[in-house]
């Protein structure tokens, strides 16, 4: 059966990738409490604002004091204002996942999103 061979190395990888999946699980559990303390606020905030100049200031104004480049652009003062905590994370979710006005979609990832929300939470 011709058709069995490419499921070897497949089903290989698949091991490969459990066998990572499970040391690292392990490696966590080593250290605990490590995580929080070495991607603290500030280097969360650090992140947020630079994804922020790349992704968004093209239309939106991401700090305080500015006029968004795009007019119909809520600057990231204004969102900060009326979105916070988990329903500002939803937001920037759809966003990144849909697209919005003329903004294809970013695409970011979980922990970019957060480090966005907490660039933009840290505005008001
Ligand atoms: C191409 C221009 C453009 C870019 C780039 C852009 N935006 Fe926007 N954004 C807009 C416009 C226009 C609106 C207002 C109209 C709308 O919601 O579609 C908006 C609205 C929003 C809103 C409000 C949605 C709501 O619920 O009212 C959020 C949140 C937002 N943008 C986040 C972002 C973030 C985060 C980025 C960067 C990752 C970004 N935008 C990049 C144009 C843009």
């Amino acid at each position: 059966m011709p058709r069995i061979n490419p499921i070897v190395p497949l089903s290989g990888a698949l091991l490969a990738l459990v066998l990572v999946g499970v040391s690292a699980c392990a490696a966590d559990r080593a250290e605990p409490p490590a995580i929080e303390t070495r991607v603290g606020p500030d280097v969360r905030l650090e992140a947020g604002l630079a994804l922020a100049g790349r992704y968004c200031a093209s239309c939106h104004a991401v700090a305080a004091g500015r006029d968004s480049p795009r007019p119909m652009a809520p600057p990231f003062p204004v969102l900060a204002a009326r979105l916070t905590g988990p329903a500002l994370e939803e937001s920037l979710t759809m966003v990144s996942d849909l697209g919005h006005g003329e903004m294809p979609p970013a695409r970011l990832g979980q922990a970019e999103l957060r480090d966005l929300a907490v660039y933009i939470d840290s505005l008001d």
